[in-house]
């Protein structure tokens, strides 16, 4: 029987349940139920009878409101993917798994925005002062006048705060931070929201923009940012396949920008460059191009992308083939698989099939299908594209090549870096390039098998 007032709350989606249960019964997961004591049902307002309203005033569209002034920090792919810098009373998430660098990426933006004058506190509730200090020598942040602080006691936080007047504070990380104004442990769900409900009423108070740090773990051990998404004007996620250099700041939500902006770095032994021309780094542009690579024309944000797919078709030795797809969908993957089979005659379903997106990059843009289904054709024909050919199309399920979006700045990419020809939909207008466009991908496939460039 639960207690009085006490409710039973998801640690992974925050749904909130009378009775303990082992599954969540909203997102299916286990063991993720904690008793939580509140105040108040859910949702339930306050008694109203005495309480008074100010009336609510309602105003026109026209009024002119200007742009929102920026504090830009001078990390440029971090502005970028804000919108253009950081809006002065913006609540901003940045989530990310564990290790993947967020709080390295963060005192770098401060360390940054205090050399060009903005004042700046890092408050940490997971590393001690004298740890970030280290952290920050070794980053060459020595002389950056950011304000540290380690605390994980909100009231302190909020007071300290109202004390001193900043242009922008991390708080590393929101899972760290806890209310006493609420019984449940630091991390939970009620704790989080509490948290980030404090800090983002600060920042729309007192002007100040607030970067909220979230670990995000995919068993959901520990309550998700999720949580909060919507309370914060900007989610941002930081993202990095296990085992290569490369971080990608991805924005996922922004009221103040797109949110298909990607910034990328390269963590270093001195914290994390900034990657102005992701194409060069992606792209190994030495040595011949081997059968089963095909380079992808992409556009990631505002940027054109080039990448490499690489894919690898093998006798299977097994009675169910293996597919496996890093940096790419594999749902996608298995559509292409579906039209390479029906359209084109081209039979995978009995042969093991990896697909890899080169250097960690996750790419999700349909237009990559065609890239895909060159790099898995050249493996399984055995014969390379040529070596200075780039690949981009969207394919139907009745295996038609579609038009993508900015084909132009496709191309101009690639020309930049040395690229002469391209492979992709027949309304392609060649510009630098010589273009070999198809309608079907059934020729597509016939250009690659037959050798075919003229
Ligand atoms: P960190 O920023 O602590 O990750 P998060 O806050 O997301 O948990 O980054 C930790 C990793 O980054 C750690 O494995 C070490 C690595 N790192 C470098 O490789 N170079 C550096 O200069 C720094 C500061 C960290
Ligand atoms: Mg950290």
């Amino acid at each position: 029987m639960a207690r009085d007032g006490a409710v039973y709350v998801c640690q992974s989606c925050g749904a909130a349940q009378s009775k303990w249960a082992g599954q969540c019964p909203a997102c299916g997961t286990w063991n993720t139920l904690v008793e939580e004591v509140q105040s108040r049902p859910p949702g339930a307002l306050a008694p109203s009878k005495t309480a008074k309203t100010r009336g609510l005033v309602f105003q026109g569209l026209e009024s002119q409101t200007p742009a929102p002034p920026r504090i830009a920090t001078g990390i440029d792919e971090f502005d970028r993917v804000c919108g253009g810098g950081v809006v002065p009373g913006s609540a901003i998430l940045v989530g990310g798994d564990p290790g993947v660098g967020k709080s390295t990426l963060l005192l770098q933006v401060v360390g940054s925005a205090s050399r060009r004058g903005a004042s700046c506190a890092y408050i940490s509730g997971e590393e001690a002062v004298e740890q970030i200090r280290g952290r920050a020598h070794r980053m060459g942040l020595a002389d950056a006048p950011v304000r540290l602080a380690a605390e994980t006691s909100l009231r302190e936080i909020l007071d300290g705060l109202k004390r001193d007047r900043f242009d922008l504070v991390v708080i590393d990380s929101i899972q760290t931070m806890w209310s006493d104004a609420h019984e449940a442990a630091p991390g939970s769900v009620t704790q989080v929201r509490a948290a980030a409900g404090e800090l983002v009423r600060l920042a729309k108070k007192q002007g100040v923009a607030v970067i909220l740090v979230g670990h995000v773990t995919k068993e959901g051990t520990i309550a998700g940012p999720r949580v909060i998404e919507h309370m914060v004007d900007a989610v941002l996620a930081f993202e990095g396949e296990r085992g290569y250099p490369f971080r990608v700041l991805r924005g996922v939500k922004n009221r103040f920008g797109a949110t298909d902006e990607i910034g990328v770095f390269e963590m270093g032994d001195s914290g994390l460059n900034e990657v102005r021309n992701p194409s060069a780094l992606f792209l190994d542009t030495s040595g011949e191009r081997a059968a089963g690579a095909a380079v992808f024309a992409g556009i990631e944000g505002s940027r054109p992308v080039l990448v490499e797919f690489q894919a690898l078709v093998a006798p299977s030795a097994y009675g169910t083939p293996r597919r496996a797809v890093v940096g790419w969908d594999s749902g996608r993957l298995a559509m292409v698989l579906a039209v390479l089979e029906a359209r084109c005659g081209v039979s995978l379903g009995n042969r093991d099939v990896y697909l890899n997106v080169a250097g960690g990059l996750r790419i999700n843009e349909p237009a990559a299908d065609l890239a895909a289904a060159a790099a898995l054709a050249s493996s399984a024909l055995d014969i390379a594209l040529p070596q200075d050919c780039v690949v981009f199309g969207e394919i139907s399920l009745s295996g038609d090549i579609r038009g993508v979006s900015r084909m132009d700045s496709r191309l101009k990419e690639a020309a930049k870096l040395g690229f002469k020809q391209a492979l992709g939909p027949s309304d392609l207008d060649g510009g630098p390039l010589k273009i070999s466009g198809v309608k079907r991908l059934a020729d597509a496939i016939a250009r690659i098998g037959g050798g075919d460039w003229t």
